[in-house]
């Protein structure tokens, strides 16, 4: 140990301080999917500072160096067990008025108590999300780092833990250009450890990917199963049980991999009957289980089917958010979303555009609405870096890897309005790549933008994914409606077209003639000429209008939004159905 204190110079002129945290990354190569596991919750209290100039990294705070090595005593810039305590999981933002705006890192930290099991078991912690870089620490030691705000990571701990264990986490939510997404967005910058945090604990080998699913093969009666085995036994056989249809068998696992195909004709899923299977894999003296729909999801030609039947996807939009919870959704309010957007007439929402929390394609799966789920590929991301392009990349494939299993997720986005350069085009052809051989079982779009100049349909991304997604504001950013019409007159997709966006602003409660801004009249009239306009093009076969309720942006300062984005059909409390609300309603209730 050095003889003066570590923050004493050391910290002051460290510049590239963190360099030494580059290494090692947590990222979807160590990823495995929890599935219905135990684990033990480390949600709670913690001990929270808000730290500006990022010293607990910069300074090692989490090395807790006390004293000098004759004893005596430093002055140190940190008090980890005095500080006020945050409940975990929460955005940081809804917690303190003088955090609301705050942009940075934090500190928390922890205690946790560990009951040693086996010998052989292995032990892992989890973090299901944090925004937007996280920095661990377990015990003194770096474990590691992260970035993405909305996928989960984890660190294996074997070894490193003690009966009585300190956890220190310093979370970073500063936007920055190089980020996905980048540091300018139409949503709010939450940030902290908004999403669980756990321990599993594990067998030394055990199942680290499952996937099970119907192959699209339009027979309806082949169930394909895919393992990856983490640890010693890579070679064995494992058993498949699904016991309400008395099905169970063994497949051989070779090199700690195994891919088989089955014939199974299960009832299958659907929005009108999301029927579940309990699901148990065993290999060794490891068991993973779920709860599986089975469904085909295909297109055929300017066509959806769902289950080889045409589907029109009544849908609509959403953010993560909740007024008095930001990023942090409870159950309820995300089966009050699903139930709002059933009312609407939903059979399908667009998860915006980021992955939302692994609770809700749970939950679509028991209550049957088909889901969009999107990487935040937004905007002006910085196409032609390779750095950009891995954090894009392994952000979508801890999205698949975590909801592969989910019947209600039929469509991976891999982005949202972005600009047609060749960059782009290269970037997003890569990540629809990645989709496809990650997961055949799914369809792949994006969000693309109109050319205004013809206008048309004309995103060269297009060829690449199986359902072109569309954003429009016609009637809104662009006034004249008449061009709206105008772009399917002067389109001809071979495949079908999903409008992903559409709509406009109106404060709740206001009202005035179709012509004034941000009243609910002017709103009904953009929604009446879209949905005459939309239901008569035979190409677009489904639609999911911004957005299902009003959400915080800090980018909308006139005094109608007060940082509110204000496309809601419902206010941003949902306790207000606006007009258009109404109209969107009638029209999907009038599809039947
Ligand atoms: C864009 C974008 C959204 C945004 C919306 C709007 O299309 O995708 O994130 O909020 O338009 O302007 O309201």
């Amino acid at each position: 140990m050095k003889d003066q204190p570590a923050n004493f110079s050391d910290n002051m002129h460290r510049v590239d301080y963190l360099t030494p945290y580059a290494e090692p990354m947590a990222d979807a190569s160590s990823f495995f999917d929890p599935a219905l596991r135990e684990r033990e919750s480390l949600d709670g209290p913690w001990h929270f500072a808000i730290d500006p100039y990022d010293t607990c990294l910069r300074a090692d705070w989490y090395k807790e160096e006390y004293t000098d090595q004759a004893g005596r005593p430093y002055p140190v810039d940190f008090s980890f067990d005095e500080w006020e305590t945050v409940p975990v999981p929460s955005c940081w933002n809804l917690l303190k008025d003088e955090w609301k705006w705050y942009e940075g890192s934090a500190v928390y930290v922890r205690n946790f108590d560990y009951a040693p099991g086996p010998v052989s078991e292995r032990q892992f912690l989890m973090f299901e999300a944090a925004a937007h870089r996280a920095y661990v620490f377990l015990n003194g030691q770096y474990l590691g780092w992260h970035q993405g705000a909305s996928t989960p990571f984890r660190f294996e701990v074997t070894g490193k833990l003690a009966a009585v264990n300190r956890l220190v986490v310093v979370v970073n939510n500063t936007r920055r250009p190089d980020n996905v997404p980048t540091d300018n967005t139409d949503w709010f910058n939450y940030g902290g450890l908004h999403r669980g945090v756990s321990l599993i604990r594990l067998p030394s080998t055990f199942i680290e990917t499952a996937s099970v699913a119907l192959v699209p093969d339009g027979s309806f009666s082949t169930v394909s199963v895919r393992l990856t085995i983490d640890g010693e036994a890579i070679d064995g056989r494992a058993e498949i049980a699904i016991p309400e249809l008395d099905f169970n068998q063994t497949f051989e696992v070779a090199g700690g991999v195994a891919s088989e195909e089955f014939s199974l004709s299960p009832e299958l899923w659907s929005p009108a009957n999301p029927k579940l299977y309990e699901v148990r894999i065993r290999y060794n003296e490891d068991e993973w289980q779920d709860r599986i729909g089975f469904r085909q999801i295909s297109v055929e030609g300017t066509d959806i089917r769902l289950n080889g039947q045409s589907v029109f996807l009544k849908g609509v939009c959403q953010h993560e958010e909740s007024v008095s919870h930001g990023r942090t959704l409870t159950e309820e309010e995300i089966r009050q979303n699903f139930a709002l957007a059933k009312e609407l007439g939903c059979t399908f929402m667009r998860l915006a555009h980021y992955p939302h929390d692994a609770l809700v394609s749970r939950i679509a799966d028991e209550v049957g609405l088909m889901l969009w789920e999107e990487v935040p590929v937004y905007w002006a991301i910085l196409f032609d870096s390779p750095e950009v392009f891995a954090d894009a990349d392994n952000q979508l494939r801890e999205l698949i890897q975590r909801d592969r299993n989910r019947a209600s997720v039929i469509i991976w986005s891999v982005g949202n309005e972005n600009a047609d350069t060749q960059a782009r085009l290269d970037f997003m052809s890569r990540l629809v790549t990645t989709c496809r051989i990650l997961d055949p079982t799914r369809l792949v779009s994006a969000a693309c933008l109109v050319d205004p100049s013809i206008p048309a349909i004309k995103d060269r991304l297009a060829d690449r994914l199986d359902i072109i997604g569309v954003n429009e504001y016609y009637g809104w950013y662009d006034p004249d409606f008449s061009k709206l019409p105008q772009i399917f007159a002067n389109s001809q997709p071979t495949k079908p077209v999903i409008i992903t966006e559409f709509g406009a602003d109106a404060v709740a409660g206001r009202r005035g003639d179709a012509g004034e801004l941000f009243t609910e009249d002017r709103q009904l009239a953009v929604y009446d000429k879209q949905i005459e306009v939309l239901g008569a093009i035979p190409y677009v076969r489904g639609t999911t209008p911004w957005i299902l309720y009003d959400f915080r942006c800090p980018r909308r300062v006139n005094v109608s939004q007060g940082y509110y984005n204000r496309k809601g059909l419902l206010s941003a409390d949902k306790t207000h159905r606006k007009l258009a609300f109404t109209a969107m309603q009638a029209w999907y209730r009038a599809m039947g």
